[in-house]
């Protein structure tokens, strides 16, 4: 036998051995035998690296660092799922899809477990594992393959003679309880730092840049469903989909049933949460789906969520500590808010030292004074609560906490705080004198969804403030690399790519740069809307209360906060330092009096495969400033899909309804056309 054919057969087997494993859970040779085997393969290779390739089992050992991860579109995005939190609003979320869908009867259903890890797409070309991606935000994620090579219950390549063209599986990337165990103790043994819980240590462990680390993490995959597929015919079931991926060599979880309407539902919940915590894997909850694919499809989805399936969560837990104090945060308006301090207490798979109490009104309403024994409350995702005292506990003369009198100045910068007579919150009146409100300016300002300027996080920004190297967004321009490379923990590289980072914020768009400003009360779709309704950042800052409140959903306090923010001379005169900075986009950019008399106004778009120029998230920002709506499925309802190249089978199914194909080029004249009918 040839070493190339020895080679081939080798893989297959340790492949073969990997299922049996890890997907299976019945191994059919021992360890030692398994070693012997993969040695063999690992010494082959060596010897002849012309033989060498991506999905043979010995790369599962990672490979050399990455300086970056790149970015990977979705061809369909991966969306979120909304949740129920009781049995009234799962009937809710069934009677919705029996009314939606005209069905008399009880509806068949597809329930899984909701694992607790972070959701990945991998796409499979002709068999082999090409490419492996997280969620990012659900148009766009990182490029993880390399790590996810490293994943030991992932298959490279699929099992069958006649694998499909292209399978984008869609699941998540976990840690089991007993893997993480054992890498806390390492971690321990070490002195390093150890991992809160399994979800956080699984996105620890994805998301580094050398895989040879990720490989040493024992990392899993479940497969729940299939975001794109051609070349394949699929079953017409959720529920046979799961089994196709089954059959093809994926892991699914055991833990998965076919139920019957509501009970169906509710059966499952109880029967899963009576075993949750004997499952190797944390899960927070189940999920229910639609069954049949073709009812899926004509449920669609609202906004980021499928009307077919929702998630059942379980109750978050809750524990008994001490309040020990309420501090106070200033936020980037100002606000005091207070947070509990709290003796640490294990709850929900994380250790809680303090947890926000909102303002004045919600400690009233709980009657929280410092010193009460306090019932606090986590669920999985979800930030902690306190939930109230137990007042047969407190001890009889703890004075009521009131937040004014505990701070009349701010603790940060000194000034004045003052409330309102008409609001819940206390604010400090420092503006942007004071350091904290300085702070989160700067951080709204390079947010992902303002300016996007990667790598400016928390611990820069109190550096930068508190240093005085940055006072304002516009001094951000102005930093050279010399007074970046001085900070604590920054390597030269790390400047390099900051710089580089905010240099490309410096193209943006009006509505990115309102939107990042951080006026009161204008949030993203008041920025895009202004942006739409004015065209130009001269005639907003000129408009009066009148005219800015012809804008949709500008009412008299947006329209205020935007009159007081522009009357103030240091908010003009930062935009005019950002202006002469560099920062600009182009004016009049989506900009549509009135979005009905746009061509793609109320239309339907759906993006599928890779454009030339634009990426997903900006063709759908596009879109959405010209009044149009982008959805993530093609139905007879959708008016345009717009197809890059590899796109996938939304494009069949396009052809298949006779909806209109149209490609970038084409997109943006349509889009064009709709700012030129002003
Ligand atoms: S289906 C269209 N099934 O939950 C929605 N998601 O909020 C597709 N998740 O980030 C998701 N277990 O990663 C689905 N059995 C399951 C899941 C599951 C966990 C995660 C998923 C997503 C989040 C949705």
């Amino acid at each position: 036998m040839s070493a190339s054919q020895r080679v081939l057969e080798l893989r297959e087997q340790i492949e073969q051995h990997n299922r049996q494993y890890y997907v299976l859970d019945a191994p059919l040779i021992p360890d030692a035998e398994y070693d012997r085997l993969f040695r063999e393969l690992q010494a082959l290779e060596a010897a002849n690296p012309q033989l060498a390739s991506a999905d043979s089992p010995t790369q599962r050992v990672g490979a050399a660092p990455q300086a970056e991860f790149k970015s990977v579109a979705h061809r369909t995005p991966m969306l979120s799922l909304n949740n129920a939190f009781s049995a009234d609003e799962v009937e809710a979320f069934d009677r919705r899809a029996r009314e939606a869908l005209a069905v008399a009867g009880e509806i068949d259903y597809a329930a899984e477990p909701k694992f607790d890890g972070l959701a990945v797409g991998l796409t499979y070309e002709n068999g082999i594992f090409t490419r492996g991606a997280t969620r990012g935000d659900g148009f766009t994620g990182e490029d993880v393959t390399v790590n996810l090579r490293t994943l030991a219950n992932l298959p490279l390549r699929l099992n069958g003679k006649a694998p499909p063209r292209l399978l984008e599986v869609r699941g998540e990337v976990l840690m089991l309880r007993s893997d993480f165990s054992r890498l806390n103790s390492r971690q321990r043994e070490r002195g390093e730092k150890e991992f809160v819980n399994p979800r956080n240590a699984a996105a620890g462990s994805l998301r580094q840049l050398d895989s040879r680390i990720t490989a040493q993490r024992s990392l899993r995959f479940f497969a729940y469903g299939i975001g794109v597929s051609e070349g394949i015919d699929l079953p017409p079931s959720h529920f046979a989909a799961l089994d196709l991926l089954v059959a093809l060599g994926l892991p699914v979880a055991a833990e998965r049933r076919r139920v019957s309407g509501l009970a169906g539902l509710l059966g499952f919940y109880a029967q899963l949460g009576a075993k949750r915590a004997a499952l190797p894997y944390d899960i927070d909850g189940v999920v229910y789906k639609v069954d049949s694919l073709e009812a899926q499809e004509r449920l669609g989805f609202v906004s980021r969520a499928p009307r077919f399936a929702i998630a059942h969560k379980f109750p978050a837990e809750e524990a008994v500590t001490e309040l020990l104090g309420i501090d106070v945060q200033v936020g980037r308006t100002g606000a005091l808010t207070p947070v509990a301090r709290l003796a640490p207490i294990f709850v929900g798979g994380v250790t809680v030292t303090n947890a926000t109490l909102h303002n004045q009104g919600e400690i009233d309403r709980k009657d929280l004074r410092i010193g009460d024994t306090v019932i606090v409350r986590r669920a999985g995702d979800v930030i902690p609560e306190v939930v109230g005292p137990l007042l047969d506990r407190r001890p009889g003369d703890l004075p009521r906490f009131n937040l004014l009198a505990r701070y009349p100045t701010c603790p940060v910068c000194g000034s004045h705080v003052v409330r309102a007579d008409d609001e819940a919150v206390a604010r400090c009146s420092g503006g942007l004198y004071c350091p904290a409100q300085r702070k989160q300016a700067l951080l709204h300002f390079a947010s992902r969804r303002a300016m996007d300027i990667e790598g400016l996080g928390d611990k820069l920004v109190d550096q930068l403030v508190d240093g005085d190297i940055v006072r304002t967004p516009a001094d951000l321009y102005k930093m050279g690399l010399l007074a970046l490379s001085n900070l604590e923990r920054m390597a030269e590289k790390s400047a390099t790519n900051l710089l580089a980072a905010i240099d490309r914020s410096r193209q943006t768009t009006l509505s990115r740069f309102i939107y990042a400003l951080g006026i009161r009360n204008v949030g993203e779709t008041t920025a895009k809307d202004l942006a739409r309704h004015f065209g130009r950042l001269d005639s907003i800052l000129a408009a009066s209360e009148e005219e800015l409140m012809q804008v949709a959903d500008v009412g008299p306090v947006v329209a205020q906060c935007l009159r007081q923010f522009c009357a103030e001379p240091h908010n003009v005169e930062v935009i005019a330092q950002l202006r002469a900075a560099g920062v600009a986009w182009s004016e009049g950019e989506g900009r549509s009096p009135a979005p009905a008399a746009s061509a793609a106004a109320g239309k339907v778009f759906v993006l599928t495969g890779t454009m030339p120029s634009l990426s997903r998230e900006q063709a759908k920002e596009l879109i959405d400033a010209a009044g149009g709506k982008v959805s993530g499925s093609v139905s007879k309802k959708t008016d345009y899909v717009v197809a890059g190249s590899e796109a996938g089978s939304k494009l069949d199914k396009a052809q298949e309804l006779g909806v209109t194909v149209i490609n970038e080029a084409q997109l943006r004249i349509l889009l064009e056309r709709a700012t030129d009918h002003e």
